[in-house]
Parts: C-alpha cells; structure tokens; sequence
C-alpha cells in the first residue's frame, strides 16, 4: 500500500512536472450525444474572480467568467452553440458532444492565487447492437454443430464478446480505427444453454441472446448442397442437348449443297441460310417435294 501511494506520489509529480502547475487531473468518459459537466468545485463565484476554460493542447478559451460576466464566444467553432457556463459556479456543461470534444480541458481560477484543473474527456461512440449470424460458409465442418458469427460494423474503443451464462468464451479488441469486428462460436444443436454476444466501450454494453433453434438451421448446408445438384441435374442435360442438337443440325445443313444440281436449288444452297433454323426447314420441305414429283 505505501509503494503503490509513493508511486501516485511520484506520478502525479512527474505529472506536475509535465503539464506544470497542474493541481488536478480529472478523467471524464462520456456517451456521443450525451451532456457533460466539468465541476469547478467552487460553491459560489466571488465577485473578482476570473474563471477561464481552455481546450486543447493550444489551450484555446472557450468561456469565461470575469467580474460576473459570462463570455462564450464560440461562434464557427466546434463548440459552437452547446456550451453552457454556470453563473453560481463556474462549472462548463458541454451539450450533445461529439468525438471531436475529446481532449484536455482545463480551468483556470484567479482569485487571490491561481488554481488550475484539468480534466480529460474521451467521448465515445453509441454502441451499435451486435449481430449473430449462422456462418453458412462454415457448413462442411460437422453435421452437429452450428457454426456462429457475431458482428459489429464500424466500431471503435470497444471489445466484443461470447458468454456462455457469466462466463467469458472468448472476445476481441478494437482501439482507434473504426473498423468491423466478428467473432466466431461453434455450438451444437442440441445445446441448451444460454450463450450472448456482448459488446461494450469503458461506458456501456450492449447484449445479443443466442437463440440456437431460430438462427441455427440444420439444413441450410444440405439444402446448399441440394440446389447445386438440382443446379447440375438441369444445365447438364441441357448442355447435351445443345451438342446433340448442334451436331445434327449442322449435318442437315451441308445436305442440300451435295445432290444439288438445279439452279433453283442453289439459290437456297448458299451457307448462310444455315443459320437460320425455320427457313431452312422450308427448303428441305421443298427438296424432298421436288424429288418426289422426279420419282413419280
Ligand atoms: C462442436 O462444437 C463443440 C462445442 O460446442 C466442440 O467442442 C466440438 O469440438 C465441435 N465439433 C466439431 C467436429 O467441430
Ligand atoms: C453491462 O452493463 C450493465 C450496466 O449497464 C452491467 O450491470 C453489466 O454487468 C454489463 N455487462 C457486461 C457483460 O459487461
């Protein structure tokens, strides 16, 4: 216990030694769109105080009380229209915050000496709810097993995790960059447990229960299966028939051009009239019509 105080000791020192004369380092973690409160701490403003809030490492003011005036100019900033500064006490209310307010804030006190605060705010994103999903993909692996997948799109600052009843399966970590985040689970179909998808910032949390005999459809790998042999049973005969029906057609095309001796006939006996089917339908009725007159 003493070690770890003469530690803060000497980290708040170092601390000190960092950012100066700071009396104070206050972390703040706040919900996108939420209202967040910086405390000054103080029970009532006197009337020759100056209390001055600063952000950022260029410590910009962003409001002000002096002589019991109240200065918020914040106009074509970031902080334009959500701040609010308390005449009682000096403490600054930042309203609908967005990602871009995460930073150091820091106050500073003029009464008879100065007092400085700081305080470090890191907004983070809503928690979208997580998605399960069968893996369909994972089919072939075991016929009694139900392979999962549980998502999250566009994530920062969170983890996500499997729970079978409180304890912890497995889970994974995202920092800075947004990014998509899934987490595999294979369970039975018979299981009967409850198994959840949870995923949470330093905040807050969010859970997805696992309901095995809604997402977890026994047949779908078979049915894949199925449609592609149906697939298969219908494109290969049809592939044969267009062969055979090719090879066939193409012999009765060139017959005509043998026997035929008649001027008439080589008007039709030209090779482009192959490709059209019906009519050269029509001239072999015709062929075999002149024949048959000849016998006759
Ligand atoms: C099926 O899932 C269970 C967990 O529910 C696992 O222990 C087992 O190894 C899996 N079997 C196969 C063949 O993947
Ligand atoms: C989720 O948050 C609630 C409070 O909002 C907490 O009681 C619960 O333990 C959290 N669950 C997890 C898995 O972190």
């Amino acid at each position: 216990m003493i070690h770890s105080a003469s530690f803060f000791g000497l980290f708040f020192m170092l601390l000190n030694g960092v950012f100066g004369d700071t009396d104070e380092v206050k972390s703040v973690s706040v919900l996108e769109g939420d209202s967040v409160t910086l405390n000054t701490d103080v029970t009532e403003i006197q009337r020759d105080d100056h209390i001055l809030w600063m952000f950022g490492p260029q410590e910009v003011r962003i409001a002000e009380i002096h002589r019991q005036n109240i200065y918020i100019d914040a106009t074509g900033t970031i902080f334009e229209k959500i701040l609010q500064i308390d005449s009682q006490t000096g403490s600054l209310t930042i309203r609908n915050i967005r990602s871009e307010h995460t930073g150091l804030y820091k106050l500073q006190i003029i009464r008879r000496g100065t007092l400085y605060k700081r305080f470090i705010v890191t907004v983070y994103a809503r928690l979208p709810v997580p998605a399960i999903t069968q893996d369909s993909s994972q089919c072939s692996s075991s016929s009694s097993n139900c392979s999962l997948v549980c998502s999250a799109v566009n994530v920062s600052h969170v983890t996500l995790s499997w729970y079978k009843g409180n304890s912890l399966l497995s889970s994974i970590s995202v920092s800075d960059l947004s990014i998509s985040l899934s987490l595999p689970l294979e369970v039975e179909y018979q299981d009967k447990n409850t198994y959840s998808c949870v995923i949470n910032n330093p905040i807050r949390n969010q859970t997805k229960h696992l309901n095995i005999t809604q997402l977890c459809q026994t047949h779908t790998c078979a049915d894949h299966r199925s449609s592609f042999m149906m697939a298969v049973a219908f494109i290969v005969p049809l592939v044969v028939i267009a062969v055979v029906a090719g090879l066939i057609y193409r012999r009765n095309c060139k017959q005509p051009n043998k026997g035929n001796t008649r001027n008439e006939e080589m008007h039709y006996a030209e090779p482009a009239f192959c490709t059209r089917p019906l009519q050269s339908m029509a001239v072999f009725t015709e062929d075999r019509t002149v024949y048959s007159t000849v016998v006759i």
